[in-house]
C-alpha cells in the first residue's frame, strides 16, 4: 500500500503521483489507452510486447476532484486515489472498471482446500494474506462480465469463473480444462459487460495467475511473482476497438506470403528424402492441393539445429529442389537446445561467445532435449539473436522457405530449468523465472530477423511458445493437441481467442497430433482447417498415418473439396489479413467480436466468422449430421444453396460428413480464384466475384504475394460496389490505389 497522495508532475503523457511511501505513475497513450505503472522491480518498463514508442500526442487534462487526481481524455477518464487505486470511467461517467478496495476474501471452500492439503504436507495454517501475490491488481466485478482473450488458454470461448497462469507449457498430455496453462503466456484479457467493454493488458514476464470470478463473484484479480505492476487499460466504444487497441500498442500480424495460406502437410517423422519424395507425390496424384511439406527433426544430424542428415535425406538441399519443382515450399523444424558435442561448429561458437545460459555459479547450463545433452541461447543477449538469425541463412540456402519453432518454452527432458539459470535482459542479468515466458518469443524475433535478412521475403516463422507481441514475428500452432473429438471442439474457441488476442496467423494440427486419427475425425477436423488462418495437417510418431489418403475413397474426397475450397477462398483470406495488418482484428473472429450486444453470441463455443461476412458452423461431434446455427440479424445465404435465412434465430441446419455449414451475410462479395493445386501453378489474373443479394461494399487487395514491395506502393486496392436490388452482373469496380499489374479479368459469378 503506498499510502496518502502527497504530490503529481506532469511531463509530457506522463503524469508521475508521489504517494506517502512511494511512487507510480500513469501514462496516457492515446486518447482510449492508458498505462499504469508501480516500478517494483526497475524504474523503466522494459517491455519485451511493445516496441517503439506507442504513446501519441494526445490532449488530456489533469485535475484534482475530491479525492480523486482526475486524467480526462476525449474516450476515458481514469481517477487516481490513495492507495493508488485506479478507476477508470468512459467520457459519459458511466464506471467501466474499478480497483476492489475490499481486499482478496478467500472463500470457504478454497481455504478448506488449501489448509488441507497444506496440513497434510505438515505446514502450519496460513493467513489469507499469505495468498497474495507479490504484484497483483483486484478489479470488481458488476456481475455479469464475460471474459474473453488469453491467447491459447484451454475451455471454451468465455473465460468467466475460470482461473488461468501464465507459464509457458510443454503439455503433452491430453489438453483438458484442467490444465490452466498451455503453451503461450498472453496476459490480455477483454471484458464485456452491459455497461460496456474493456481490454486489460498486464506487461509482466513472470509466472502469473488470472482469476476471473473463480474466487470469488465479486472481483477477479491478476497476480504474478515478482516483475512490476504493469498494466495498460484499452477502452473502445466496440470490442473491435479493443482489438484494434491491443494490436495498436503490441504489434501487428504482417501481411504472410500468400502460398503460407495454402495447405500443409507435416508428421513427426517423414524419415527420409524417400517418404517426403512420396507425399509429394501422392498430393500431386490424387489432385489434393498442397503447398508445403514440413521436415520434422528427423532431417538434422543427430538433432544438431543448421545440420543435415545425409544418411537418410541425401545431398542437403536435393530432396528440397526435387520438390520444389512440383510446386512444394519446405518448412524446416528448429529447437532451441543446442547439443553439447565439442567439435559441433555450433555448440564450439556458442561457448567461445558465450552465448548459452549459465547456472547461477557461471557453468554453461546442462538439460536434455532431443539431442539428450543440451544447452540453451541465451536469446536475451543481442548478439545471441544476431546469431541465430545469421543461422537462418544456412536453411534459406538449402532452399528451405519458413522456420518452424518448436520446443521453445522452453522444453526440457531432466525436469523444468531451475528458477535461476542465469540468461540476460539485453543489458542486465534475467534468472529463467522472468525469461520463461518470453524465451519463445525472442528466438522467434530473432527467426523472423534473420530469415528476412537471407531472403528478402516475408518471412514464415512458426512458433509453439510465444508472448504478448509476438505475432509481429510469427505464427503460432496450438501445440500436441490430440486426435480427440473434445479437441477438435476446443479448437474454435482456442483459435478465436488467440485471434482476438493479436495472433491473426493460428491453426491447430489438423487431424490431432497425438492418438489415432479416424477419417470421420479428419473429415471434420479438415472443415475448421480450412478456415484456419494456419492449415496443417501434422501427426506424431507412433500415430496412424493421417495424410487423407490413408483412409478410405470418401475421405479423400472430402478432404481434397475443402483444401480446395480454401485454395478457392485464398483471395479472401489474403486480404483479411491485408486488413489485419492496418487494424488488428483477426482472420477468424467469434461472434460476439462483431455482435456484442446479442447475448446468444456471447458463449457461441460451435461457430466462427471469417472476415466479417462469412459465417462457419462445423460439426465437431463424432456421429452428428446435423448442425444447430445461430445466425445474427441480418439475412444470411447459405454458401452452397444460396438458401437465404433471416437472422437472430437459430437453424437445425443438415450437415453430412461432406458438409460444413457456411452462410455468407447479405450484400456481401467475396473474391475467388480458380481452383489450383499450390501458389504459383499459374498465373493469378482473374479474379471472381461471388455477389449476394443486398448492398455491399468491398476492398480488394493484390500484391506479388512475396517480398515487401507492396510497402513501396507495389499493390492494388480495388473498391468493388454492390447496390441493393442491382443484378448481381453490376459491379462498380474503382480503384482506390493502383501500384501492380491488374488482373485481366473480374468476373462475376
Ligand atoms: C513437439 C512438437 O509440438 C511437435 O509438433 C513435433 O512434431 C515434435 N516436438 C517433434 O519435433
Amino acid at each position: 500500500m503506498l499510502g496518502k497522495k502527497i504530490s503529481y508532475q506532469v511531463n509530457g503523457n506522463e503524469i508521475q503521483i508521489q504517494f506517502e511511501k512511494g511512487e507510480a505513475s500513469l501514462r496516457v497513450l492515446t486518447a482510449e489507452i492508458m498505462n499504469v505503472f508501480l516500478p517494483k522491480e526497475t524504474k523503466d518498463h522494459r517491455s519485451k510486447a511493445i516496441e517503439g514508442e506507442k504513446a501519441q500526442s494526445v490532449s488530456f487534462t489533469v485535475k484534482e476532484e475530491g479525492e480523486a487526481l482526475c486524467i480526462t481524455t476525449e474516450k476515458l477518464i481514469a481517477k487516481v486515489y490513495d492507495d493508488f487505486f485506479v478507476d477508470f470511467y468512459k467520457p459519459d461517467g458511466t464506471l467501466l472498471c474499478a480497483d476492489d478496495r475490499t481486499g482478496r476474501v478467500f472463500t470457504e471452500q478454497i481455504s478448506e482446500r488449501f489448509i488441507e492439503f497444506l496440513k497434510a504436507e505438515g505446514h502450519e495454517v496460513p493467513d489469507a494474506s499469505d495468498f497474495h501475490y507479490p504484484v497483483e491488481v483486484v478489479k470488481k466485478m458488476d456481475g455479469d462480465e464475460k471474459f474473453y482473450g488469453l491467447g491459447d488458454k484451454t475451455g471454451f470461448l468465455n473465460k468467466r469463473d475460470y482461473e488461468y497462469e501464465n507459464w509457458n507449457s510443454d503439455i503433452p498430455q491430453a489438453h483438458t480444462e484442467g490444465y490452466r496453462a498451455l503453451y503461450k503466456s498472453i496476459p490480455f484479457l477483454i471484458t464485456l459487460k452491459k455497461t460496456g467493454v474493456y481490454g486489460l493488458f498486464f506487461d509482466n514476464t513472470y509466472r502469473s495467475y488470472i482469476n476471473l470470478g473463480k474466487e470469488n463473484e465479486g472481483y477477479f484479480y491478476y497476480g504474478a511473482d515478482a516483475g512490476n505492476l504493469d498494466y495498460y487499460m484499452i477502452a473502445g466504444e466496440k470490442m473491435t476497438d479493443v482489438v484494434s487497441g491491443y494490436t495498436y500498442l503490441t504489434g501487428r500480424t504482417p501481411l504472410p506470403q500468400l502460398w503460407t495460406l495454402g495447405y500443409h502437410q507435416s508428421r513427426w517423422g517423414y524419415e527420409s528424402a524417400e517418404q517426403i519424395r512420396g507425399i509429394a507425390e501422392k498430393y500431386r496424384e490424387l489432385q489434393i492441393p498442397c503447398d508445403t511439406i514440413h521436415f520434422d527433426i528427423d532431417y538434422m544430424d543427430g538433432y544438431r539445429v543448421f545440420t543435415w542428415n545425409e544418411k537418410d535425406f541425401g545431398k542437403p538441399g536435393e530432396i528440397i529442389a526435387e520438390i520444389a519443382e512440383k510446386g512444394f515450399k519446405t518448412v524446416c523444424i528448429i529447437d532451441p537446445g543446442v547439443k553439447l558435442d565439442e567439435g559441433y561448429e555450433k555448440y564450439d561458437e556458442g561457448i567461445a561467445n558465450d552465448y548459452f545460459a549459465k547456472t547461477p555459479e557461471g557453468e554453461v547450463y546442462v538439460n536434455a532435449v532431443w539431442p539428450g545433452d543440451a544447452v540453451y541461447p541465451d536469446f536475451g543477449k543481442p548478439a545471441v539473436r544476431n546469431w541465430w538469425g545469421e543461422n537462418q541463412k544456412y536453411l534459406t540456402d538449402l532452399g528451405v522457405r519458413g522456420t518452424w519453432n518448436d520446443m521453445n518454452e522452453p522444453a526440457s527432458f531432466r525436469g523444468e530449468l531451475p528458477k535461476d539459470v542465469m540468461f540476460t535482459d539485453e543489458d542486465r542479468p534475467l534468472p529463467h523465472a522472468g525469461m520463461h515466458n518470453i524465451y519463445g518469443h525472442l528466438m522467434s524475433k530473432a527467426t523472423y530477423e534473420g530469415l528476412k535478412k537471407a531472403d528478402g521475403k516475408r518471412p514464415f516463422v512458426i512458433t509453439r511458445a510465444c508472448y504478448a507481441g509476438t505475432q509481429k514475428y510469427s505464427t503460432v500452432w496450438t501445440g500436441d493437441n490430440q486426435s480427440l473429438w473434445s479437441h477438435l471442439q476446443m479448437a474454435v474457441p482456442q483459435l478465436c481467442n488467440l485471434g482476438m488476442s493479436g495472433f491473426a496467423f493460428a491453426g491447430t494440427d489438423v487431424g490431432g497430433f497425438g492418438a489415432d486419427c479416424t477419417p470421420e475425425l479428419l473429415c471434420r477436423w479438415v472443415q475448421v482447417g480450412a478456415f484456419s488462418p494456419l492449415f496443417r495437417n501434422h501427426s506424431s510418431k507412433g500415430s496412424t498415418y493421417q495424410e487423407p489418403w490413408q483412409f478410405d475413397e470418401k475421405t479423400i474426397a472430402i478432404n481434397r473439396k475443402f483444401i480446395s475450397l480454401r485454395y478457392q477462398l485464398l483471395p479472401y483470406f489474403y486480404d483479411l489479413f491485408y486488413q489485419c495488418e492496418k487494424t488488428g482484428l483477426p482472420v477468424i473472429r467469434p461472434l460476439v467480436l462483431h455482435y456484442e450486444n446479442d447475448p446468444e453470441t456471447w458463449n457461441l463455443n460451435g461457430e466462427f466468422l471469417v472476415g466479417e461476412n462469412l459465417l462457419v458452423a462445423p460439426v465437431v461431434e463424432q456421429g452428428m449430421t446435423k448442425k444447430l446455427v445461430y445466425l445474427p440479424e441480418g439475412t444470411w445465404y447459405d454458401f452452397e444453396t444460396k438458401k437465404p435465412y433471416a437472422g437472430k434465430q437459430y437453424y437445425m441446419v443438415e450437415a453430412p460428413i461432406d458438409t460444413c455449414p457456411m452462410f455468407v451475410k447479405e450484400g456481401s462479395i467475396i473474391p475467388t480464384y480458380e481452383p489450383m493445386q499450390y501458389v504459383g501453378e499459374k498465373p493469378l489474373d482473374v479474379l471472381k466475384l461471388m455477389v449476394f443479394p443486398g448492398t455491399g461494399r468491398y476492398e480488394h487487395y493484390q500484391d506479388n504475394g512475396t517480398d515487401f514491395a507492396y510497402q513501396n506502393g507495389e499493390y492494388n486496392l480495388y473498391e468493388f460496389i454492390h447496390e441493393e436490388g442491382c443484378d448481381a452482373e453490376e459491379i462498380e469496380i474503382k480503384m482506390l490505389h493502383e501500384g501492380y499489374t491488374r488482373y485481366k479479368k473480374i468476373q462475376v459469378l
